[in-house]
């Protein structure tokens, strides 16, 4: 139980322990009242350190100290970490100060619940899949994080270009990788996510198609698990399928492919093994496509397997190229087909021409 207060805070000195955005707002919130802050933490949000010329404030760069509460009135706690948490609110106690902590006090661990919660707690990680690259395929939920963020780690595919009007408060840090220029390596994304989390911050990881497909997001969330930063994952549409989907193939179909297999072609091609009635799904095939469909034939494909090569789906610039196994690479370097694209093997690939999901401009060229 609460009971409610209403101070004049004017003149009076106040601590706020924490440099998030949730500090943010209270120091910007207690400064308007007049009062005269002391902000103590390490670390501060860019939200926060516009403030720190204000009259009236004075930052303390470094972690909490007992001695902190000298002089203050009231304090505000504004830290995920429980134990420091714990530490502001007993010397708060010992010295008779009265403490106000922020509505993140230790919870149960959102890590081990697999009910994902609808919002956001402040200091996790949100792994969002944000699709192709359509916003309109982006999930509710997906958006509501996005919305609700504070700083998101983006990558380079997905609907990175709405990504000012979809989350108008955060602070966004472009991580995307282009084929041989790494800008950020895994390591320093890792890292990344957990130091922003720690700065106590919602931290939105958002990931072209989805998180777990080819998407180094189980490494992500293990590595924030292993951190103490709880996160939570948002199912993507994967371009596996609603690349080829948005070309007009369907990945399955009753009369002539029962299943399907996605697989990067990074990965050892010639342990796929033909079958009749499969299809298969090639990521990030593009580079090596002559020495792929080369593999495949030696793996037994045979060489009028039809193939579809889907760049850019679901954008303004989709173009699909049809042709066989055996003419494929040879067509696709006349009409300079370049990453990203979903490489389609199997019959369902020659029904690329007959239906198109995607709006706006489309191209699509079959041999022959
Ligand atoms: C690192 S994987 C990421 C896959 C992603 N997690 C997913 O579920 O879609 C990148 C590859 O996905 C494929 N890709 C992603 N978005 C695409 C798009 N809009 N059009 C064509 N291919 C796409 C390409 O094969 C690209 O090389």
């Amino acid at each position: 139980m609460t009971y409610p207060l209403g101070l004049n805070l004017a003149g009076r000195a106040v601590l706020v322990v924490g440099g998030g955005p949730d500090a943010a707002r209270r120091t910007r919130s207690l400064l308007a009242e007049g009062a005269l802050v002391d902000l103590v933490a390490p670390d501060l949000h860019d939200t926060l350190r516009d403030l720190t010329s204000s009259p009236g404030l004075t930052w303390h760069e470094r972690a909490f100290r007992p001695d902190d509460l000298g002089g203050a009135w009231l304090v505000f706690l504004h830290v995920s970490d429980s134990g420091e948490r714990e530490r502001v609110a007993l010397a708060a106690e010992e010295r008779r100060v009265l403490c106000v902590a922020d509505d993140a006090a230790p919870r149960p661990d959102r890590a081990a619940d697999t009910r994902a919660p609808v919002t956001q707690e402040p200091g996790t990680v949100a792994l969002v899949g944000g699709g192709p690259g359509d916003p309109g395929l982006l999930t509710v939920r997906g958006r509501q994080l996005l919305a609700d963020a504070d700083v998101i780690v983006a990558d380079r595919l997905g609907p990175t270009d709405l990504l000012p009007e979809l989350a108008r408060h955060a602070r966004i840090i472009d991580v995307g990788k282009r084929a041989g220029y790494h800008k950020y390596t895994q390591d320093r994304i890792n890292e990344t996510l957990v130091e922003q989390a720690k700065l106590g911050l919602r931290v939105v990881r958002l990931k072209g198609g989805d998180p777990y497909v080819f998407g180094r997001g189980g490494e992500e969330v293990e590595f924030c698990r292993a951190h103490g930063v709880a996160t939570q994952v948002v199912p993507g549409v994967t371009s596996a399928i609603s690349v080829p989907a948005a070309a007009g193939i369907p990945v399955t179909h009753r009369d002539m492919t029962h299943g399907f297999t996605v697989i990067t072609a990074h990965q050892q091609l010639r342990h796929v093994p033909y079958r009749d009635g499969h299809t298969l799904i090639l990521m990030m095939g593009v580079r090596g496509l002559e020495h792929n469909a080369e593999l495949l034939m030696a793996a037994g494909y045979p060489a009028d397997t039809p193939v579809a090569v889907v760049e850019r789906g679901w954008t303004p610039t989709q173009r699909t190229t049809v042709a066989q196994l055996d003419t494929i690479a040879c067509v696709a370097r006349e009409r300079e087909v370049t990453a990203p694209a979903v490489i389609v093997v199997g019959r369902v690939a020659a029904l690329a021409q007959k239906s198109c999901a995607t709006p706006g401009p489309q191209e699509s060229a079959q041999e022959g």
